[in-house]
Parts: structure tokens; C-alpha cells; sequence
């Protein structure tokens, strides 16, 4: 019925100049308009946007604090850019380690002291720094203060890769993410890419994996590869974990500097005890000996904590004397006694803490 209004000689005519003009703007509007309502509409379904967003603001505020300029990154890098570390606003330095002192020397000797004074190395294929470095152990005995130190005193560029930061929902996403990692260490070096736990991320492969993780997996296993060929790449990748039997031998073969991170000694519970008692109240009748003797099995990180109960036990006393009398306002040191409480509950917990797990253990 419309057709039938439009005169037959308006259809059988060819468009004039103008109109053909005035079509193209108009289809050209048309198409922008769609295009930039499309874009909008899957930006705003994408649930990770707002993450995306966030790591740029946060890479390019690192980025300037590293004082790393005229680095032109893509956008998956600096989604992996949001995980470097500033040198400057880490605390940790070699002097808040204790008792590990063959292992931090042999550090310097092997990992820092080639990518710093790479002048003297260059003639040597076999000198060169190693590509992986593997810190192993039982659980809180320094694996990851050894590797914040190594990045404070080293200067290297220091990315703290989660391996969360890999995944993304859409198919092919993490493996670009993979080589944005490789690519953005190459362009920041000399750095160094951090892995903690990372038995969790390469673990040995099975024929259960995901399919997207088997190539994420192998992707990562090949970029490990190109660093090796590259003798000039000052880029190391270190790994941190309490599983190394869980790690992927493909890695384990990639990682041949490694560094077993053991359950101190006496010798070097003693040493690490004076290290965290060095700024306490301690009475001077405590003997750091006898207590490094008593805390057999314990970590460093149970140490710490022990510690941390004697300690208290000085403040609940303050508390308790306080309401009694406005005596003395001061808290009292640390004595032997307070130690020997704390070792005794710390043991009880662990053992507990054993129990439990048996428990569960058995209950799977
Ligand atoms: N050798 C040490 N000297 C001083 N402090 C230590 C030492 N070992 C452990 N600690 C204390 O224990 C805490 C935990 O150590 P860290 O995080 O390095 O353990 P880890 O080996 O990485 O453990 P996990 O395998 O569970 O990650 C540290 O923050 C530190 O306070
Ligand atoms: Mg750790």
C-alpha cells in the first residue's frame, strides 16, 4: 500500500549527489551508533571490567613510582603490570633474616652478583644467571622473606605473579596473559618473576586438566625456554613452595638452582630468637640457648609467634597489676619463665594442629 503511493518514476530514478551524501551519512551515523552501543553493552556485562580498569590505574601509578618511563605497554601487560612490586616500599632486607646466611650467600653469589655485574660474566655461557631459581622447604621457615629480600637488595624489578591474574573466562585470554608476563619482564629487565606456592600454578600435569590450563601450562613451559635461548635476558623466575614433589618435573628440570629452606637448627633457632628478641624488654637472665634447645621442630614462624605470647604474658600482668594498684607504669621484660609457658603452648597447639589433620585425613 505504501508502495503503491510513491510515484513509479521516483523508484526507476537514480539517486542524485546529495542523496547518495546524505544515504552514506546517515548509514555512517547508523553504524557508529550500533558499534558504540554494542562496545558499551559488552563492557557492561563483563564482569571483569571494573578489575581491568583498576590494574591499568594501579600499573601506571607503579610504574611511575619504579620510575620505569617511555615503556609502551598493551593491555595485557599492564594487567600484569599491576602486580610489580616498588623496591622502596618493601621492608625486608637480608638484615631481618636470621640463620640462613650460607643460603643467602650462595644467592648472592649465583642469582645477584651475574645480573649486577654483568661486565665480568659476558664471556661466559656458563656463568650467566640462572632462568629459575627454587626455594623449597618445610612451611615458615623464610622461603618468602628470602625472595622479598633478594628483590630489595637486588634492585630487580620485581613482579608478584598470582596465579589468579592468569585466568579469564574467555578461551585463549590466559595464554596472552602467559606471554604478557614473559614480554613485560623482557621490556622492565633485569627482573625477577616471582611465583609463590607455585606447585599450586604448575603442578604436574595430568590428563584430567583443563584443557585451557594443559595449554597455559605448556605456553609457560615454552616462553621458560625462549628466556634460556636469549643469553642477554637478564629475567629470572623464582619459585616458591613446600611441595616441590607436587612441581611438574618439566619444571623442576627449568628451576637447577634450587635452595632447600630447611627447619632451623639450634644453632640457627638461636640466631633467629636474638633476631626477633633484638628490640624487646628481655630480661638479661634469659638464655637464648636453652630456649633454641627446648623448640625442637619449631619454624621461624613459630618462633615468632611464641615469642609474640611471651610477650603478652608481660602485658596481661601490666593489665592485672593496673586495676590492683597505680603502682608502676611500666611493662616488665620478658623473662625465661614466660618463654618456657609460651613454648609449652605453642607445642600443645602443634600437636593439636598434627591431630587435626590426621583426623581430617582420615575422615577423607
Ligand atoms: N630465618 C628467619 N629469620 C627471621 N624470621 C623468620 C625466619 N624464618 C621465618 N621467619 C618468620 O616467619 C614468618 C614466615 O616466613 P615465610 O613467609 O618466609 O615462610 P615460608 O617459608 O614462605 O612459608 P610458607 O611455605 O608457608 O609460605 C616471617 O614473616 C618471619 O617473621
Ligand atoms: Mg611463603
Amino acid at each position: 500500500m505504501v508502495l503503491r503511493e510513491v510515484p513509479a518514476e521516483n523508484i526507476a530514478r537514480p539517486l542524485g549527489r546529495n542523496e547518495v551524501i546524505g544515504l552514506l551519512f546517515r548509514l555512517t551515523i547508523f553504524g557508529a551508533v550500533t558499534y558504540f552501543t554494542i562496545k558499551w553493552m559488552v563492557d557492561a556485562i563483563d564482569p571483569t571490567r571494573k578489575q581491568k580498569v583498576e590494574a591499568q590505574k594501579q600499573a601506571e601509578k607503579l610504574m611511575r613510582q619504579i620510575g620505569v618511563k617511555n615503556v609502551k605497554l598493551s593491555e595485557y601487560e599492564m594487567s600484569i603490570a599491576a602486580h610489580l612490586v616498588d623496591p622502596l616500599s618493601m621492608q625486608i632486607t637480608w638484615r631481618d633474616i636470621a640463620g640462613l646466611d650460607e643460603v643467602i650467600t650462595e644467592l648472592k653469589e649465583t642469582v645477584i652478583l651475574p645480573v649486577q655485574k654483568r661486565h665480568l660474566f659476558q664471556g661466559s655461557r656458563l656463568l650467566q644467571p640462572p632462568k629459575g631459581v627454587l626455594l623449597y622447604g618445610p612451611p615458615g621457615c623464610g622461603k618468602t622473606l628470602i625472595a622479598k629480600a633478594t628483590a630489595k637488595e637486588a634492585g630487580f624489578r620485581f613482579i608478584n605473579l598470582q596465579p589468579s591474574t592468569l585466568t579469564d573466562k574467555w578461551y585463549g585470554e590466559s595464554q596472552k596473559l602467559a606471554a604478557a608476563v614473559f614480554t613485560l619482564a623482557v621490556k622492565l629487565q633485569p627482573s625477577i618473576i616471582f611465583i609463590d606456592e607455585i606447585d599450586s600454578f604448575l603442578r604436574s600435569r595430568s590428563s584430567s586438566d583443563h584443557e585451557a590450563t594443559a595449554m597455559m601450562k605448556a605456553q609457560f613451559m615454552s616462553l621458560w625456554d625462549g628466556l634460556d635461548t636469549d643469553h642477554h635476558c637478564q629475567v629470572i623466575i623464582m619459585g616458591a613452595t613446600n611441595r616441590p614433589q607436587d612441581l611438574d618435573s618439566a619444571i623442576l628440570r627449568r628451576m637447577p638452582t634450587r635452595f632447600h629452606i630447611n627447619q632451623p637448627s639450634v644453632k640457627q633457632r638461636e640466631q633467629i630468637l636474638g633476631l626477633i628478641l633484638e628490640n624487646e624488654s628481655v630480661d638479661s637472665s634469659v638464655n637464648l640457648h636453652d630456649v633454641a634447645k627446648e623448640t625442637d621442630g619449631f619454624s621461624g614462624s613459630d618462633l615468632r609467634e611464641m615469642c609474640r605470647d611471651a610477650a603478652l604474658l608481660c602485658v596481661r600482668d601490666f593489665v592485672h597489676n593496673q586495676s590492683d594498684s597505680a603502682s608502676e607504669d611500666f611493662i616488665r621484660p620478658i623473662h625465661q619463665s614466660d618463654l618456657q609457658k609460651a613454648i609449652g603452648k605453642m607445642k600443645k597447639s602443634k600437636s593439636a594442629g598434627g591431630h587435626g589433620a590426621l583426623l581430617h585425613a582420615a575422615l577423607d
